[in-house]
């Protein structure tokens, strides 16, 4: 594991996307087996949140974040990721927290974790929603974030 000295640590929020690596982000993506992003489309999508926030280490952006949401009321925290080499040292407590704090004044926070991090927003006192519901985009989400059905 890479030593990480947290006092160069810089999170920056809602930075000119202009000046991102996007070509970067697309590999971290690709590094936590989220394939499904196209890298061209990935500024565009963030440009739509409201609230970014990129980890920066040594001038390489190390993790990032942000939220879906519409500026007022609904705010979903999102793209929540962590580079594999740096996981483990509260960079993921530090993003998720960071991005809540500026969420104090929406009405409804939540987020759909990704299969087998629950325990990761639990551990950070998030709590399991029990009004949630997904129009599954496939057969792996189906799979992966619904209940099975009962009779
Ligand atoms: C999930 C992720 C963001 C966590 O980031 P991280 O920097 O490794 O996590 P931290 O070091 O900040 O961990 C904070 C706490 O959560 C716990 N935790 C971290 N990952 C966990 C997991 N997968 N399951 C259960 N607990 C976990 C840690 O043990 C730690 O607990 P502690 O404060 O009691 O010591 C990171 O693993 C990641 O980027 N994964 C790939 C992408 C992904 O799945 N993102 C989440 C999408 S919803």
């Amino acid at each position: 594991m890479p030593h990480l000295d947290k006092d160069k640590l810089v999170f920056t929020f809602n930075p000119n996307l202009d000046n991102i690596d996007w070509t970067h982000i697309c590999s971290m993506f690709y590094n936590v087996n989220w394939r499904t992003r196209v890298e061209e489309e990935i500024k565009l999508a963030f440009s739509n949140s409201s609230i970014t926030l990129f980890v920066y280490y040594e001038e390489q952006i190390i993790a990032f974040g942000r939220t879906i949401d519409d500026g007022r009321y609904y705010a979903q925290l999102g793209d929540i990721i962590v580079d594999p080499a740096y996981q483990g040292l509260g960079l993921g407590k530090s993003l998720v927290t960071k991005i809540n704090e500026k969420l104090e004044n929406y009405h409804f926070v939540t987020l759909t974790a990704a299969p087998g991090k629950g325990d990761f927003y639990t551990s950070l006192g998030w709590k399991k929603q029990t009004t949630a519901f997904i129009w599954p985009q496939g057969p792996k989400q189906l799979r992966q974030h619904t209940e099975p059905e009962t009779e």
